[in-house]
């Protein structure tokens, strides 16, 4: 396992994360959690809204307290893109203290605000104390780093995240980045590395469903049908041909989506996994410079207009 600075925290973080939004209700997520310490993998990321993968990475990670966990406090009603903004300092602060609970640890290695969605909450959340409230935790010790992740779906131009990091505020943020959405490679990723914030990557294979996402060639494939049909993409060829993937092999898709992401200066990739055998396919890909100039610059020109998540 390689391991890469995530900005100014100094934190070294493995390059492969692992996203533990999925797969924690299964009786074997402590083996898992094991295979993945295992790998040497140290970077885990969850939420309050994930169900109870707090609960189950508390009893999974207990004698682990080397593993850096990043959890998040939601200020919004809901996950849906027209949430309405409801944070409170009052919130947040009792959030945080659960998340502390849950995972049976005296401080959060990482607290973000979970999908910051409009540039107008974001405002919102810097000035009616939440913000305030996340220093406060830090200057107390039971939270180390502040941030926030942004919400793709509904900014896939990272308007949020663009304004947050020259802010200086922040220590780390949750991106998206994937072959399918390559807009925070020009945009914030750029400004992480000059404010030296950490850049943890979400959704690295397009959070896929069972018919959608970076996960094989009839998957990937619908979802650039899907962006056809949106106007994101010319309907026409090669796009609408069903060979337009054949050029990354022999990567497979899901392969070739975690190279993508890697070859780019980003701190690690939190990638969802459901089994041992899964993190195995995974590890492959660590492999540097992760994938060839010709193929990511194919990806370039074929996929680096799209300016908006289909998934
Ligand atoms: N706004 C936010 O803050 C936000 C939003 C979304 C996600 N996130 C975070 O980012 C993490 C990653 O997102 P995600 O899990 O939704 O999406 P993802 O990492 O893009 O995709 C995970 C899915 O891909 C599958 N997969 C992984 N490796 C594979 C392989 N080699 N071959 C085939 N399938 C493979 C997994 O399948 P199996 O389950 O079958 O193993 C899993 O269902 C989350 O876990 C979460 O922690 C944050």
């Amino acid at each position: 396992m390689l391991y890469r600075r995530l900005g100014r925290t100094d934190l070294r973080v493995s390059e492969l994360g692992f996203g533990a939004a999925r797969g924690y209700d299964q009786d074997d997520f402590p083996a898992l959690v094991h295979a993945i310490l295992d790998a040497g993998i140290n970077f885990i990321d969850t939420a309050t809204g994930y169900g109870d993968s707090e609960l189950a990475l508390g009893r999974a990670l207990q004698g682990h307290d080397e593993i850096l966990v990043e959890t998040k406090y939601c200020p919004y009603d809901s996950y849906r893109t027209d949430a309405t903004y409801e944070g409170s300092p009052e919130a947040l602060v009792a959030s945080a203290e659960e998340s502390l609970r849950r995972l049976r640890r005296d401080h959060l290695d990482v607290l973000l605000g979970h999908g910051m969605r409009t540039r107008e909450t974001l405002d919102r959340f810097m000035a009616d104390g939440c913000y305030e409230a996340m220093v406060r935790l830090r200057d107390q010790g039971k939270v180390r780093f502040i941030g926030i992740s942004e919400l793709s779906e509904a900014d896939g131009t990272h308007e949020v995240l663009q304004r947050a990091v020259p802010t200086g505020a922040f220590d780390v943020v949750m991106l998206t980045l994937n072959f399918l959405l390559q807009t925070a490679a020009e945009s914030v990723l750029p400004l992480c590395r000059k404010h030296d914030v950490g850049a943890v990557v979400m959704m690295p294979l397009n959070q896929p469903s069972k018919d959608s996402g970076l996960v094989s060639v009839p998957a990937a494939l619908e979802c650039i049908r899907r962006h056809v049909a949106a106007g994101n993409l010319p309907a026409e060829p090669p796009w609408t041909e069903p060979n337009l993937l054949d050029f990354l092999q022999p990567y497979s898709i899901p392969a070739a989506g975690l190279r993508y992401v890697l070859s780019h200066e980003v701190s690690t990739c939190c990638v969802g996994m459901r089994s041992p055998a899964r993190l195995q396919e995974n590890l492959q890909v660590l492999d540097p410079p992760y994938l060839d100039p010709e193929r990511k610059a194919r990806l370039e020109s074929l996929f680096g207009g799209i300016r908006s998540q289909e998934r």
